[in-house]
């Protein structure tokens, strides 16, 4: 967002008649999660109070979580988890959300239906895949990761019950060795189309889901309506193609929902979720904050300490 992703869909989600001309959104904050504390509530607020501990993740048309101050919507935020900080805390609903709507809203998994279902997470290591293994292991799946060899223990002791290294050679032979899938979670895309639905069980209902789609780039480089109909054709033709072959393609997004944190923050409290915090800056080191995200190779989240008191 820093760069400039996404400007054109975010620009009409934030000011759909345009009233306030674009560039009206600068300055931009950025910061998708928040955990902090109520100070203030609409008239017909009922679940909420004043001082309440909460966390969210913030849509990325909204003003984010780099502020002292954060305004939501009710149904987007949720209690805080009593056991956790808030630093802790703060590093879990964006990437928890996230995994939320592609593992249940688009993926069809639930705690009621993952006992001895397999799914496969390509890309383990960073925000979504760390929360995801947890999510998954806590439901009673069997999960295997793709990692690199040095984050082999660290997404183990998180629950992996298999994991294959992808910087050993191409991932897709060591994988296609395995049984087949019901799941896979693509946190990577690319190239991993090209082979991944093969690794999945055809005529039963599984289903390969992607976070990696081409939806904004599409409409920063064409435009809002060229944008959304070559999206439109791109994942219809991928859909028809899989279908054929007896696996579904989807496309994953980030949903707001505060529902969901709080299924989450009952799970964090029973002990079957962990904060993984790779490293914590306060506000005045965000520059340096960004520089570490945009390196990439994370292992779990960065985290902002904007105040003592909230995260
Ligand atoms: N669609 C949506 O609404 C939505 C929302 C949130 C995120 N996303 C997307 O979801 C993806 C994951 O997000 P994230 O926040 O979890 O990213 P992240 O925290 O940056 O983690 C990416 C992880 O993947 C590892 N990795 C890199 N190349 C790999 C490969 N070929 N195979 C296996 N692991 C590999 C990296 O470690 P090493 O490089 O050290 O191996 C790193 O740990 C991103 O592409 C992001 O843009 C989409």
């Amino acid at each position: 967002m820093r760069g400039g992703y996404g400007s054109a869909t975010l620009a009409l989600k934030r000011d759909p008649l345009n009233i306030t001309q674009s560039g009206s959104e600068f300055p931009l904050i950025l910061g998708r999660d928040v955990s902090g504390v109520v100070m203030e509530c609409g008239l017909d607020v009922k679940y909420f109070r004043e001082r309440d501990e909460v966390w969210a993740a913030i849509p990325p048309w909204k003003q984010g979580s780099l502020a002292e101050f954060v305004v939501l919507n009710a149904n987007e935020i949720s209690h805080k988890p009593k056991s956790m900080s808030h630093a802790e805390a703060a590093s879990i609903p964006y990437v928890a959300t996230t995994a939320w709507s592609a593992l249940v809203n688009t993926g069809g998994l639930s705690k009621d239906n993952c006992a001895n279902k397999r799914v496969l997470i390509l890309g383990g290591s960073g925000g979504v895949g760390t929360f995801a293994i947890q999510l998954l292991k806590a439901w009673g799946a069997h999960v295997t990761v793709t990692c690199s060899h040095n984050a082999e223990q660290f997404v183990k002791g998180l629950g992996a019950d298999h994991v294959v290294d992808y910087t050993a050679g191409p991932v897709e032979e060591p994988l296609s060795l395995l049984e087949k899938f019901d799941l896979v979670l693509d946190n990577i895309g690319g190239d991993t189309e090209r082979w991944a639905l093969g690794l999945l069980k055809p005529w039963t209902g599984a289903k390969y889901v992607t976070l990696v789609t081409p939806f904004l780039l599409n409409t920063d480089r064409l435009g809002i309506a060229d944008g959304m109909m070559q999206t439109a054709a791109t994942v219809a033709t991928k859909i028809i193609k899989h279908l054929v072959k007896g696996v579904h393609y989807r496309w994953g997004f980030f949903a707001p929902s505060g529902p969901a944190l709080d299924e989450i923050s009952e799970m964090v409290d029973a002990g079957q979720i962990r904060a993984v915090v790779e490293e914590t800056f306060s506000f005045s080191q965000v520059p340096q904050a960004f520089e570490k995200v945009e390196k990439g190779h994370a292992r779990g989240k960065t985290v902002v300490e904007i105040s003592q008191g909230g995260s």
